[in-house]
């Protein structure tokens, strides 16, 4: 175990490439990463029991997608399988030629998160078996890795598993010698828009289009790629279920809490003496992760990444679980020495140029937020510009078109509500000479 040798600020050029071993970088727990699954293990149980059985294994393990949202894996991929045929045809659209596809959404760029790139490049084969597992549940022939364009380093090596992967027979026509069972996988690359990791976004990216949010309703299991049904989950999910397959519902839910079963791959960075990816039961306290990453004195923690919670030293008792804190998997630590008005900024300036333009109040909004930060950093703030921060905040948040938007203020309204005396003492003030008639100048 060498804890600290990866950080999300890594620069890839220094990144340790071959020499990468899970064992080295990650710190192990009986759960997922230390039971890796062996090429065809998870399909070939899947196969012997059968789509009902295996359905109910992942109903039974309560897999929530690890993304960040935490949908009902099961719920999901049923949804795909039984959608109603008259519901997936596109207005105008005949019902014949249904074709369901499978998307595992590895356009990482939450700030902080660098998890899936981890499980990409140490556990990749398991991740395109769980695809695969998924193929066969929700009938799919074709599958897409979207995969995040800073992570172009990774390409070759997917590539070559997925080749190693159709020479086994765990990809292609007839997988395992079942006839019927085709599925095949495709890397497509995004090309550094923060958007295309929005699951609607990102198929509008794979279609040739330019990422911008659809609607949703209808959402993608039955309104996906090209119209049809299409199950997109994260890098961890598929991840996660391939190890269901093998060892089995009851066994994945037997750790975690009543809403939150397993466990969760975290990325913690930030000011800490150990940083690095760490599995933890959901249930885990934000006080037991900071002593495990050997953080002290620590200011504050923010969770799920700038669109997440910034928490204060008074909620380390808090729990990561989707009944307390949900998160993708984002831990970033920050010490005293940090600025909290300077945290926030930072965040804000991040959502202004990811916003991708399509609608008025995250457009016009997000610079809006950054240019009054801008100021009240630089100590020109007025008294009223923090009620309108705050205001304008609530506003994005409320009217905008997709996630984005509507958590780009969450920065600052989070740190806002915690430190108010903080973003009070920047504002600008004057000195008057005493006995100053300041009524008087300025009748
Ligand atoms: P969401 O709650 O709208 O949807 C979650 C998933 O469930 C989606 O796949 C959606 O299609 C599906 N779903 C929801 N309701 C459904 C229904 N009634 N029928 C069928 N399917 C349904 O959440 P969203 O907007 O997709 O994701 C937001 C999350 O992503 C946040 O938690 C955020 O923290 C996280 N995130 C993660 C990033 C990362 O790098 N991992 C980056 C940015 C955000
Ligand atoms: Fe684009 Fe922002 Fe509107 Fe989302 S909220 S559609 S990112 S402009």
């Amino acid at each position: 175990r060498i804890a600290g040798l990866i950080n999300n600020d890594t620069p890839l050029d220094e990144w340790p490439g071959e020499l990468f071993t899970v064992e080295q970088n990650i710190q192990l727990t009986d759960r997922l990463l230390g039971n890796p699954v062996q090429p065809g293990d998870a399909l070939g149980r899947t196969l012997a029991l059968g789509r009902e059985t295996m359905f109910g294994e992942i109903e039974t393990s309560q897999l929530r997608g690890r993304g960040g949202a935490g949908f009902n894996t099961a719920w999901k991929w049923r949804f795909c399988y039984d959608g109603p045929e008259a519901a997936v045809c596109p207005p105008g659209q005949p019902a014949a030629g249904i074709e369901r596809y499978v998307v595992c959404n590895a356009d990482e760029g939450e700030p902080g998160t660098f998890k899936d790139r981890v499980l990409l490049q140490s556990s990749a084969d398991q991740v395109f078996e769980g695809m695969t597992v998924c193929a066969h549940l929700v009938g799919a022939k074709r599958g897409f890795l979207y995969l995040r364009g800073e992570y172009l380093y990774l390409y070759d090596r997917l590539e070559a598993v997925l080749a190693a992967r159709r020479q086994r027979g765990l990809l292609g026509k007839a997988i395992l010698g079942k006839e019927g069972f085709d599925f095949d996988i495709e890397i497509r690359l995004g090309a550094g828009a923060y958007i295309c990791g929005e699951e609607s976004a990102l198929i509008e990216s794979l279609e040739g289009n330019r990422g911008i949010p659809r609607n949703r309703p209808p959402y993608p299991v039955t309104h996906g790629y090209l119209g049809q049904p299409t199950v997109v989950n994260n890098v961890e999910t598929f991840f996660a279920a391939a190890a269901i397959a093998v060892h089995g519902g009851e066994w994945f839910a037997a750790v975690g809490t009543e809403k939150s079963k397993g466990t969760k791959l975290l990325s913690i960075c930030g000011d800490c003496a150990r940083p690095g990816i760490y599995e933890y039961p959901f249930g885990v306290t934000v006080a037991r992760i900071l002593e495990d990453c050997g953080a002290a004195d620590v200011l504050g923690v923010q969770i799920g990444g700038p669109s997440g919670t910034f928490l204060s030293d008074k909620e380390f008792d808090r729990k990561l679980a989707y009944e307390d804190l949900a998160t993708g998997g984002s831990f970033i630590v920050f010490d005293r020495t940090r600025d909290v008005i300077e945290i926030a900024r930072n965040f804000t300036h991040f959502f202004a140029h990811e916003s991708c333009g399509f609608c008025t109040p995250c457009r016009v909004g997000t610079p809006l937020l950054k240019n009054l930060l801008d100021k009240i950093a630089a100590g020109h703030g007025a008294t009223g510009d923090l009620a309108e921060l705050s205001r304008l905040g609530r506003f994005v948040r409320s009217a905008s078109h997709c996630g984005l938007g509507q958590t780009a203020a969450n920065p600052i309204l989070s740190t806002l509500e915690r430190y108010p005396e903080i973003y009070q003492a920047r504002l600008k003030t004057i000195d008057f000479e005493p006995g100053f008639d300041l009524d008087g100048a300025l009748a």
